[in-house]
């Protein structure tokens, strides 16, 4: 669409997560760029908050500010608002603006009494709505200098907390077509995470009395403000339009699905073998972990994960643990040579990790060193007496160890070997008598006995390089195992599915989730791709375990071969989610918005 000439449009991108990564929507916002930044070019800019020690990483202050957006960025800071302007140094390098929004925070009172008298707005004394309020009225004045420069302005606002000054720019006539997206409904979240019902309790709400309930009322209130403000709303998904319809009272315009920024490889090996390192890195985390009890056939061993924001119903942490018992049941019935060791990565307040943990871990590295130590001085002095012996037969290689080398191998794997369990749980947690993961696990006996064939590992902390346990990426993690479980109960998209596709690993979802329902909707064969959407819309709990069970007994019964096949049918499908391909739903939404005459 924009050319670039003075007639093409301007598009103006807002969030509270532009340069500031609180949550999902950071991720939303920084893939998209590189398409953005193809399509739009010059003509595109974004607008966040200011916070020094993340713009400090992330921002890079221009000097140039001859464009439109810079020169209202200067305009703005005449008027006393700290605003800085630059590039955000993500792949595709945008333009952004960057408000600090505690330089309005003198206006908050004033602000507050006027969102009441004009839009019946209440307000709170929370720091968040404070500073959301003071950044709003920023944008506001903002975008009302940039209308002055050009007659054809879309601006984009993202979530509530930047959707507080669009019944002003509307009150105002602000000459501004705006598109306002909610990732979700504030209500929705908590009324999932609280009602067992939600689904069926949906149409019947009352949204007032229960924003009051979860005393988030004035947040829920500019959410609605701002929704019906917009000339073009939007949501990400078909299961978020029903909420929106209900909570928010506005029917979407249209649906924004999410994507990612897909990189795809020349070689198609090179994802594979990938894989494979990866994979042995968590080999040497479960080596530590498990074989201090008992050893198992990693070449016979699969790793499966659900990672996610500890919401135990709302991510379907209840459903996985129920198809795995039921899993380990199948197995062990059926004699199984394979082990699953399912990985749960969340967040959940911890003392410390297991000091059992680190210690097995270190005298398994102490092992490794003693290995290596012995091999060195095995290596040395075999090619010593190869170079001086007449002899062509191989020497008995034991008497080249030192007796003390023997007696140290001997005691590190002495004292290694235990007879307890391996924990089912990495850290010690604060919560442990009433953690729901826990309950299940030592209620259902699912705690890593040693004729198990389903392992668990619970690790209420992410996964990182600093973390002495895995000591790699998530996306490394991610790539290292066999499938990623996410069938959630309450998702408005649900982006780790999609991320495991990204990477050719299988997923599994629901149809309860944006994702999901998107699959089943648009993507053909999707099971054959390695996509697994379970049921949980029309089924209840215990079918819907069971459809569980079913798909990752299925894949625990794939060869190898089977295995690799079924990982390039994932990643070639990838590129469906690709920004590149899912931006004509943006595009189509800032067409309504610009032949909007309302
Ligand atoms: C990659 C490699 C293969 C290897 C495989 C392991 O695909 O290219 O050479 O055999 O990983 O697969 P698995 O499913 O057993 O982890």
């Amino acid at each position: 669409m924009p050319q670039s000439t003075s007639a093409s449009p301007y598009l103006l991108e807002i969030a509270w997560e532009a340069c500031n990564q609180v949550g999902g929507i950071y991720t939303v916002i920084r893939s998209k760029v590189p398409a953005m930044m193809e399509y739009w070019g010059d003509q595109y800019c974004l607008i966040g908050p200011y916070f020094p020690s993340q713009a400090a990483a992330e921002f890079e202050p221009t000097d140039d500010y001859s464009d439109i957006y810079g020169q209202a960025v200067l305009e703005l800071r005449a008027q006393g608002v700290e605003v800085y302007y630059g590039t955000w140094l993500v792949t595709g390098r945008p333009r952004i603006v960057l408000i600090n929004p505690y330089s309005a925070f003198s206006d908050i009172p004033a602000i507050k009494y006027f969102l009441w008298e004009h839009h019946r707005i209440p307000t709170s004394n929370e720091d968040l709505l404070h500073q959301v309020l003071a950044f709003g009225s920023m944008v506001k004045r903002y975008v009302s200098l940039l209308s002055k420069k050009t007659k054809k302005l879309v601006a984009h606002f993202h979530e509530w907390m930047v959707g507080s000054c669009i019944p002003d720019l509307r009150r105002e006539q602000v000459p501004v077509k705006i598109v306002f997206t909610t990732h979700a409904t504030l209500l929705g979240r908590y009324l999932a995470m609280n009602d067992p019902n939600f689904y069926d309790q949906l149409t019947s709400v009352d949204w007032q009395q229960e924003a009051r309930h979860f005393n988030i009322e004035p947040a829920v209130s500019i959410e609605r403000a701002a929704a019906h403000g917009a000339h073009v709303f939007t949501t990400v998904s078909e299961v978020t339009v029903r909420e929106c319809i209900y909570l928010l009272d506005r029917i979407p315009d249209t649906v924004l699905p999410n994507g990612l920024n897909i990189r795809r490889f020349t070689a198609l090996h090179e994802f594979q073998n990938l894989h494979l390192t990866y994979k042995k890195k968590i080999h040497r985390f479960v080596m530590g972990h498990f074989f201090q009890s008992f050893p198992f056939n990693l070449d016979k061993t699969l790793y499966f994960f659900t990672s996610g924001r500890y919401e135990y119903r709302n991510k379907g942490f209840d459903l996985t643990l129920e198809a795995l018992a039921r899993l380990n049941y199948r197995l062990k019935k059926a004699k199984s040579d394979m082990t699953v060791v399912m990985f749960f990565i969340t967040k959940r307040p911890f003392h410390s990790i297991n000091p059992q943990v680190l210690h097995s871990r270190a005298l398994m590295e102490e092992i490794q060193e003693t290995c290596e130590s012995i091999t060195e001085q095995v290596g040395e002095r075999l090619f010593y007496e190869a170079a001086a012996s007449n002899e062509h037969k191989v020497p008995d290689l034991n008497s080249f160890v030192e007796d003390y080398w023997k007696l140290r191998y001997r005691r590190t794997v002495q004292s290694w070997k235990t007879h307890q369990l391996p924990p089912v749980v990495t850290h010690n947690l604060v919560e442990d008598q009433t953690d729901d993961i826990l309950h299940f696990l030592r209620a259902s006996n699912l705690v890593n006995n040693a004729d198990d064939r389903v392992k668990i590992v619970y690790h209420p902390d992410f996964v990182s390089p600093a973390n002495p346990l895995f000591g790699m990426e998530y996306g490394q993690f991610v790539r290292g195992c066999h499938l990623g479980v996410f069938p959630s109960y309450y998702e408005p998209w649900g982006y780790t599915p999609l991320e495991c596709v990204a990477s050719g690993i299988p997923a599994v979802t629901s149809d309860l989730s944006g994702f999901g329902d998107y699959v089943k909707k648009h993507v053909k064969k999707y099971t054959e791709k390695g996509i697994y959407v379970i049921d949980r819309h029309e089924k209840g709990f215990s079918e819907s375990a069971e459809q569980l069970t079913n798909h990752l007994m299925e894949i625990v019964e794939l060869s190898r071969r089977e295995r690799i096949n079924q990982r390039n049918k994932v990643e070639s499908s990838s590129e469906m989610f690709d920004w590149k391909k899912l931006l004509v739903h943006y595009e189509r939404a800032y067409q309504l918005a610009l032949s909007s005459n309302i």
